[in-house]
């Protein structure tokens, strides 16, 4: 028996009831879609997930991406991309670097990612017990309805270019990111997306751009493209539309890709660790 309890932020819910050790049925499964799209973050505390399992459960959503960095993803699972501070024989585990920028998950591609399904699996604490790493979420939705009629009006049709290799922001306040293989350049060149993109399930409205990866709008040098894309970036991530959510071991939460932006808080380092691994669904063509 499902039992829902929502964050009582812009968005989020906590689901109850479900144990995906075992199998779900079709009617459970349509119940945690809807609320999915109702709440745009949902997670479940206390799960004790496979691999593989995590693997199965984000597959009934649909098609799996395989991660541009194939060597940040786990061992054997290319659908599996790790998350993780966590150095073994020298090596990282997983991308070191990831979301800590506010960003959509693969925006920079053509067809980004319909949502992500993050696992926790280790989660560092202060001196104190308190859990550290926290990741925010943004609703682009609830950013989207609270623009003044006037910037509705003006951002309608504009598009923005969403690049992997430099952001708005990004690139003020860390630099280009780390350099891509020629094949990885390949697979990410700049792209083009609507500012303003419907949700193709729901029809809802939201605002699609983020300091991560959004480098300019489309069509619009110099300084006046230059303030409407921080006016956006600066108004989408206020803390009326945040939910900050603090990480358990087992938690295993949900996020949609167009509907929610999100970034992780580095405020951990080693010998405290956090391991986390992420599913991402291919998404559809925003428009
Ligand atoms: C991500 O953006 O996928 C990582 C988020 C996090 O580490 O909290």
């Amino acid at each position: 028996m499902i039992k829902v309890r929502a964050t009582g932020a812009a968005l989020g819910a906590e689901i109850m009831g479900v144990d995906f050790s075992q199998d779900l049925d079709d009617a459970t499964f349509n119940q945690i879609a809807d609320l999915w799209q109702q709440y745009e973050v949902v997670f479940f505390r206390d799960q004790k997930l496979t691999p593989a399992q995590h693997v199965a459960f984000s597959r009934r959503f649909g098609e799996l991406e395989l991660h541009v960095r194939k060597d940040c993803c786990r061992p054997g699972y290319h659908e599996l991309f790790v998350v993780s501070n966590i150095i073994v024989d020298g090596k990282p585990i997983g991308s070191q670097d990831a979301g800590l920028f506010w960003h959509s998950d693969l925006c920079y591609l053509k067809v980004p990612s319909r949502g992500s399904l993050f696992y926790a699996l280790e989660v560092p604490h202060d001196e104190n017990g308190k859990p550290l790493g926290d990741t925010k979420f943004a609703s682009s939705t609830a950013a989207y309805n609270a623009l003044p009629d006037s910037t509705q009006q003006k951002i309608a049709g504009l598009k923005a270019v969403q690049s992997y290799k430099k952001g708005y922001y990004r690139e003020r306040n860390a630099g280009p990111r780390k350099a891509l293989t020629p094949e990885q350049e390949a697979r990410t060149p700049d792209v083009e997306h609507p500012i303003v993109r419907t949700h193709p399930l729901s029809g809802k409205k939201c605002l699609f751009v983020n300091e991560g990866y959004t480098s300019r709008i489309a069509g619009m040098n110099g300084l006046e493209g230059d303030a409407l894309l921080n006016e956006l970036i600066t108004h989408s991530t206020q803390p009326e539309f945040i939910y900050r959510h603090s990480w358990r071991v087992g938690d295993f939460l949900l996020w949609d890709n167009c509907l929610v932006q999100h970034q992780a808080i580095p405020d951990y380092q080693l010998p405290l660790r956090r391991h986390m691994e992420r599913t991402t669904l291919t998404g559809t063509a925003p428009f």
